[in-house]
């Protein structure tokens, strides 16, 4: 087998962060180097504990987690737990967490793993807000040449938005993030809500996870069944988009995704479509293509993938 894939993952723990960082967990390709929470779907108080319990629910009690920034870089924090409940991994009650955050400041792991790393050996994994990412890019210039990639949850264009008409919550949270990140020339793969939601959690696909007869697939079942009401009220979908472990399956089998390499910027001056991301998808304008935008997936495939790996914790 080829040398584990070093990646970092940025998440705001939230239920399909908690996924992702399982599917990241139970797969040999990946080397974790760390997981860096940010304040987005909770505050960060709560990110940072989620990801504990996450890691200690994988028996991973190993992996360095740290604390990042509690607010986006020039705007008040937007949450949602109107989606992921009071604690962000509403579902079921799980142990607080006894494994301790390391100390320093995720932005700083950010930085000192990229300088002390081989340059095109990291990977970013980005699942909330980007405000650790551009932050990390503004306090050391020299490590946005060092990155292989970053792998992204955020944005749409067919699909609209999801926490305004226009925008996705992601990218909302902090568009000022979002545009460093998108301009820096770092290679980047996004998996926007019109990827995302077309891997929806139906029943049969829940029941999976419950008949795998673990404790871990009790709790995804868990997790993902209260994640769902809110997309199937609002959507009238059968099940919920299952957004941030798109990332960590495209690092596994990125034949399961299809989408074009175009120019993607960030909508920052209306009030009306903050947050936006404009994807010339069609090549209209002769902006630079900055991102391979995601428009499509193997749903069944994503599943079988996901389902297999979280039976193996
Ligand atoms: O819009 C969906 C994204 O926002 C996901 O990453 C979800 O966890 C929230 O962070
Ligand atoms: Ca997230």
């Amino acid at each position: 087998m080829p040398k584990p894939r070093k990646i970092i993952i940025d998440t705001d723990p939230g239920q399909d962060d908690a996924v992702a960082i399982l599917l990241a967990l139970a797969s040999p390709e990946l080397d974790v180097l760390g997981i860096t929470a940010v304040a987005g779907n909770v505050p960060l108080s709560l990110t940072e504990r989620n990801a504990r319990v996450i890691c200690e629910l994988a028996g991973r009690r190993d992996v360095k987690i740290f604390a990042g920034c509690d607010a986006p870089l020039s705007r008040k924090l937007v949450t949602a737990e109107h989606v992921h409940g009071k604690t962000g991994l509403d579902g079921i009650q799980l142990p607080d967490p006894d494994m301790a955050l390391s100390a320093g400041h995720g932005v700083d792991f950010l930085i000192d793993t990229l300088r002390s790393e081989p340059a095109g050996t990291v990977t970013l994994c980005p699942l909330g807000p980007l405000t650790n990412i551009a932050t990390a890019f503004c306090k050391a210039p020299d490590i946005v040449a060092k990155v292989c990639e970053i792998v992204l949850m955020g944005g749409a264009y067919f699909e609209a938005g999801n926490i305004t008409p226009a925008a996705e919550f992601n990218i909302f949270v902090d568009p000022e993030a979002a545009e460093i990140v998108f301009k820096s020339g770092v290679p980047l793969v996004v998996m926007p809500l019109d990827v995302t939601h077309k891997a929806l959690t139906t029943r049969a696909r829940v029941e999976a996870f419950r008949n795998l007869g673990t404790h871990a697939g009790a709790v995804v079942a868990s997790w993902t069944d209260f994640f769902e009401r809110f997309d199937v009220a609002k959507y009238g979908s059968e099940g919920a988009p299952l957004h941030d472990p798109c990332v960590i399956a495209y690092l596994l089998k990125p034949e399961l995704f299809r989408g074009r390499h175009i120019n993607v910027e960030i909508e920052k001056q209306s009030p009306l479509t903050l947050g936006m991301t404009v994807a010339d998808w069609w090549g209209v304008t002769d902006r630079a293509a900055n991102a391979m935008f995601m428009g499509d997936v193997d749903a069944e495939g994503f599943f079988a993938l996901l389902t297999e790996r979280i039976g193996r914790i």
